[in-house]
């Protein structure tokens, strides 16, 4: 039998948009409500520790009850066609929740906490207790924090992100502002001879001089024109 091609996708918070979730960089994103520098940095847990727990208390009340949409389905049915990669900058599981086998978290995941000595390892939130505070403590002994890669961090899953980029047949980014780096960069990776697909309502300035195929449409529907120009039809 055949193996199937390989479709690595990026995505972005653009693909849960349509499930709730709030972008950040679009008007009314989550940066124009809180500073970024304050609420998603290492320094600005340190500085603050109380404001930032507050934040992504915040996001997983929020966060609660979100549905996949037609984009995250879509994504997992298309496995029937191909080795479907899926590499989300999201925190939301709903890649995982609408059927995708295959996913990198690359800035962690909102509903696993982690300690403030050790990152690596992470202890599932109770969706019904789910507010971290000051002096709840990790196994370890030390304060629980969100399971969430913060700017001034390393990028752990990065390496294994550029490995699956490496072996794509097709790639396609949907829903990211392509700003915030390494993520951006994994388009270097693509091999020259593989197409390179952007799903965005708005114009995308991807930091590259391949010829990029844009899909200028929302996710959810985006998604069934990537699957028709690639030869799928449902
Ligand atoms: P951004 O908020 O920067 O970009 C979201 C993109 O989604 C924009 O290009 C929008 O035009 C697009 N968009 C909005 N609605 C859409 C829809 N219905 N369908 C498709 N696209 C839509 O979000 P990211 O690029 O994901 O990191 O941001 C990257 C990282 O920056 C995030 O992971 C987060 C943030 O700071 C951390 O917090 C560590």
């Amino acid at each position: 039998m055949l193996s199937k091609k390989k479709l690595i996708v990026l995505t972005g918070a653009g693909v849960s948009a349509e499930s709730g979730i709030s972008t950040f960089r679009d008007n009314d994103g989550l940066w124009e409500q809180y500073p970024v520098e304050e609420v998603a940095s290492i320094e600005g847990f340190q500085r603050n520790p109380q404001l930032v727990l507050n934040f992504y208390n915040e996001r997983r009340r929020r966060y609660k009850g979100c549905q996949p949409n037609n984009a995250h389905y879509t994504l997992a049915k298309l496995e029937e066609y191909f080795d479907v990669r899926i590499i989300t900058q999201n925190v939301d599981d709903l890649h995982e929740q609408a059927g995708s086998s295959k996913v990198i978290h690359l800035h962690g995941e909102l509903m696993k906490n982690c300690s403030v000595n050790d990152t690596s390892t992470t202890y599932p939130v109770d969706p019904n207790n789910s507010d971290i505070h000051i002096g709840d403590l990790a196994p370890d002994g030390f304060q629980l924090r969100p399971f969430i890669v913060w700017f001034g961090e390393a990028v752990p899953m990065i390496e294994p992100a550029i490995e699956w980029v490496q072996t794509a047949d097709f790639f396609a980014v949907i829903g990211s502002s392509l700003l915030v780096y390494p993520a951006a960069g994994l388009l270097h990776y693509v091999p020259s001879d593989s197409p390179i697909y952007v799903i965005d309502p708005k114009e995308v300035t991807a930091n590259t001089n391949r010829e990029i195929h844009f899909i200028r449409e929302k996710a959810s529907t985006g998604v069934n024109t990537l699957a028709h120009l690639l030869g799928v039809s449902f």
